[in-house]
């Protein structure tokens, strides 16, 4: 039922997004979701998970050389012809600039996710002899905008301290206000280990907290283990684990996915006062217009202000609301 809520999200911001652009105005600011991690350590995993499809190169050793973008388009389902999902690439095939890759689909919410390429310390093949302080720039670019959300992804076989993302995210987060920890590789700790101290915040603390995943394998991968086994096999290993049982609800793919979603929610929140004001003010200045000139197609505009000031108040008071509740219960 919760997850219901969630997804009716997606056809209410996705209208707020419609009806500011049908008059011109800036659309929703949504934070770009941007993954950071080392080479191989389950970003784009990590990415897929949340997306709920599989399209990006992963694999051990296969390094992503340039970033991609990930634009998530909500269409209607009455969309006509176009209602098919699709994916289209939007950059120029032969340049050096960011992969950005275009997804259609009515499941979706109109969202950015940046999938950017690992740290690799030894550059292979043809890789320049910098390729590691050019990567960390190309992170530092787009983790240091205000408005992106960073992914720290941290494999848990590998000791913490030496985590690149969480030193890169420090740099620009030093407070961890707009930084989620994801652990992912938890089915890979040796035997005996486990990381539920770092996942409960007692060895490094994010506003966000961190989400332990168990990703698919790359033998999973080989064998085309389907995404919604693995969300399966994900839940089994958090509830029947003897460290995490007791933290399960806290875990996961689902888990993370609900965060963001809250996160998001909470972001659209802030912005809504703004967002009123400025429909107001739009409406004030069409009607002064109307009133000099007499000019019927501004009539129109003005009525068009009114509705869409009415679907936003409705929003702020009874959506939010309901939401509020599902921010405060995540026990389950
Ligand atoms: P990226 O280079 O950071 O984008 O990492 P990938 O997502 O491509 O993953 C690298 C390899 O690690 C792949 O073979 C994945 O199947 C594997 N992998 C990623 N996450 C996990 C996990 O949680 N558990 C296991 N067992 N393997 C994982
Ligand atoms: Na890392
Ligand atoms: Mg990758």
């Amino acid at each position: 039922c919760k997850r219901d809520k969630m997804n009716d999200l997606i056809p209410v911001v996705n209208k707020l997004q419609d009806v500011f652009n049908s008059i011109g105005s800036d659309t929703i600011d949504l934070p770009q979701i941007i993954v950071v991690g080392s080479q191989s350590s389950g970003k784009s995993s990590v990415l897929e998970n949340i997306v709920q499809r599989d399209f990006l190169p992963r694999g051990n050793g296969i390094v992503t050389r340039r970033p991609l973008v990930l634009q998530l388009v909500n269409i209607t389902d009455f969309d006509d012809e176009n209602s098919e999902e699709y994916g289209e690439f939007l950059h120029s095939p032969n340049k050096k600039s960011p992969i950005h890759l275009k997804i259609r689909s009515s499941k979706v919410l109109n969202l950015t996710l940046v999938d950017l390429p690992g740290l690799t310390k030894i550059p292979v093949g043809d890789q320049p002899t910098d390729i590691e302080k050019q990567t960390r720039n190309l992170i530092l670019d787009y983790i240091n905008k205000p408005n992106s959300l960073i992914l720290a992804v941290s494999p848990a076989n590998v000791d913490l301290v030496n985590s690149e993302s969480l030193k890169l995210a420090k740099q620009v987060d030093p407070e961890g206000k707009r930084t989620i920890g994801v652990l992912t590789k938890l089915d890979l700790m040796d035997a005996g280990t486990n990381a539920l101290e770092v996942l409960t915040g007692r060895v490094l603390p994010l506003k966000l907290g961190f989400i332990g995943v168990v990703n698919r394998s790359q033998q999973d991968i080989t064998s085309s283990k389907p995404m919604d086994e693995a969300l399966k096999s994900e839940l089994d290993f958090f509830k029947n684990h003897p460290a995490y049982k007791n933290i399960a609800s806290r875990c996961g793919t689902p888990f993370l996915a609900k965060t963001l979603n809250n996160i998001l929610m909470n972001h659209i929140r802030e912005r809504l006062p703004e967002m009123k004001a400025r429909i107001n003010s739009l409406i004030t200045q069409t009607h002064q217009e109307l009133l000099s000139y007499g000019d019927p197609t501004l009539e129109e505009k003005a009525d068009r202000g009114i509705v869409i000031l009415k679907i936003l108040t409705k929003f702020s008071a009874d959506y939010i609301s309901s939401i509020d509740g599902t921010i405060l219960d995540v026990s389950t």
